[in-house]
């Protein structure tokens, strides 16, 4: 029996760069055991094969090459479209009539995509659940939710509470696309599916855990939303704090929706509360130079486009092992990576033998746009003594694998539609990740809030930002990774 998707938001950005290519990309690779119908859903007035056309589009254009015109024609079939306003609940009744026609007495599963802007979560919701179209049967309905989920615990708290009125937790699916990368769920199965990193992978061995998500590009078009969000919500509340929970955990007990989640959600737990005076000490935040000429900004805005955090996790394994988080727009280079710093030997038995840790062991999990895991330790340099110098064994996606890499949504998808919940954050995680976040922006509003430090795009963040690390007896690892 096919299931439905029905994409709240149809004539949105994310529907027309993200969702359809994804959803194309899982037809034309045969992942779907149903193809589903697909039906968009916005205010704009389109009849099925406007939609369709202006698809095929936008789809070629995003994906290139892998675009074949017979496998789109199959493909278009299955779209559908329904003009309606998501504000008003009549347009939910001729949304319910529309599906049970196109459905038939077929009793399918279907998939609600908010694909929308926050502000339309709660009456996409709420209508759904009063046009009797949440709970018809058993776990048949699904919604998910894009991100932002919340802009704080409060108002965090205040949508789960909204979104249970309506659907259980077990049919909702609040989306992080960083889970759906290959890479990160990578860094899963390098932890639990090997024996050999487990051993090292806490405070015996390990030094410090630098997260880092680094974009080249400045807030451009998007300004407007960015202004009132900064990279604390933007970034680091949802997609750091996830690769910070994957990196951290304890193996689960069965790879399984709520055994993994049960696991992420103890790192937040563990992770200790910020006081007055680790908000001053631990939390660091820059704007870069020109942000505020954008238009959609405020000429005196104060929003942070940088940041970095020292986080503590008060478990057995992390004791004493700060994580620290750093992101920002318009830095150096576009890279997502986890450096794993181990501590140097404790015995130097070599004149050479690393003293500082930038010359210990490291391991780098390098999430993209490089994609791969890179081991770096010392060797001996031939025919010169007992002279070492860091080399490295590389692991590369690209050259194991061959073939390009799926989208992170398309995972998601197939995941949602087929009832997997393992990577998407449950009602807790996203409340925990608030209220580790909350205190640090309220710091940042308070009256005596921290130095914004300026950077200047094209670097990595504020230089008092490297000094700050220098100061712990630590250096950011700052480095472009070497495509190809
Ligand atoms: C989004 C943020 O969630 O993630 C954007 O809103 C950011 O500001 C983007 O650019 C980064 O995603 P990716 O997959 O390109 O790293």
């Amino acid at each position: 029996m096919s299931p439905t998707i029905v994409i709240f938001g149809a004539s949105g950005d994310l529907t027309s760069r993200k969702l359809i290519p994804a959803l194309y990309q899982l037809f034309r690779k045969g992942r779907f055991k149903n193809p589903p119908r697909i039906v968009g859903f916005s205010r704009s007035k389109f009849s099925h094969d406007q939609w369709r056309d202006s698809l095929a589009e936008t789809t070629a254009k995003f994906v290139g090459e892998r675009f074949e015109q017979k496998i789109w024609d199959e493909f278009r079939e299955l779209i559908y479209y329904h003009a309606g306003d998501i504000g008003k609940s009549e347009d939910f009744d001729s949304l319910r009539e529309f599906l049970q026609q196109l459905e038939g007495d077929e009793q399918c599963e279907r998939l609600y995509y908010l694909s929308t802007a926050p502000r339309f979560y709660k009456p996409a919701i709420e209508h759904l659940g009063k046009a009797g179209l949440a709970d018809e049967c058993d776990n048949c309905r699904r919604v998910v939710i894009e991100k932002p989920f919340g802009t704080d615990l409060a108002s965090a708290q205040e949508l789960n509470h909204f979104v249970h009125e309506f659907f259980d937790e077990h049919q909702v699916y609040r989306i992080d696309h960083y889970l759906g990368k290959e890479t990160v769920q990578n860094l899963l199965v390098l932890r639990f599916a090997n024996t050999i990193f487990e051993p090292i992978w806490n405070r015996n061995y390990i030094d410090h855990v630098q997260i880092t998500v680094a974009e080249e590009v400045v807030v451009g078009s998007r300004a407007g939303y960015y202004d009132s969000a900064g990279v604390m919500r933007d970034m680091i509340q949802n997609h750091l704090l996830q690769l910070l929970m994957i990196t951290a955990m304890e193996a689960p007990v069965r790879y399984e929706a709520d055994a993994i989640r049960n696991e992420k959600v103890k790192v937040l737990h563990a992770i200790r509360p910020f006081d007055d005076e680790s908000l001053k000490r631990d939390t660091f935040r820059g704007q870069y130079r020109g942000y505020t000429a954008s238009e959609g900004v405020e000429p005196t805005s104060r929003t942070a486009t940088f940041a970095a955090l020292k986080l503590a996790i008060d478990n057995w394994r992390w004791q004493g092992v700060p994580f620290y988080l750093r992101s920002g727009k318009g830095m150096s280079c576009r890279t997502t990576q986890i450096v794993i710093q181990f501590k140097t030997p404790p015995h130097r038995l070599f004149d050479d033998s690393p003293s500082d840790l930038g010359e210990a062991d490291r391991l780098v999990v390098q999430v993209q746009p490089a994609e791969g895991i890179q081991l770096h330790f010392q060797t001996k340099v031939p025919d010169a003594g007992m002279k070492m110098r860091q080399t490295d064994l590389n692991f590369n996606y690209q050259q194991e694998f061959r073939g390009s890499m799926p989208e992170a949504y398309e995972r998601l998808l197939l995941d949602a539609l087929e009832g997997d919940a393992s990577l998407f954050a449950r009602a807790d995680e996203v409340e925990a990740a608030w209220r580790i976040c909350d205190p640090v922006l309220n710091a940042w509003q308070s009256s005596d809030r921290p130095t914004l430090f300026m950077y200047d795009p094209g670097f990595w963040g504020p230089n008092e930002c490297r000094e700050w690390m220098l100061q712990q007896g630590r250096e950011w690892f700052d480095t472009c990774p070497v495509l190809g």
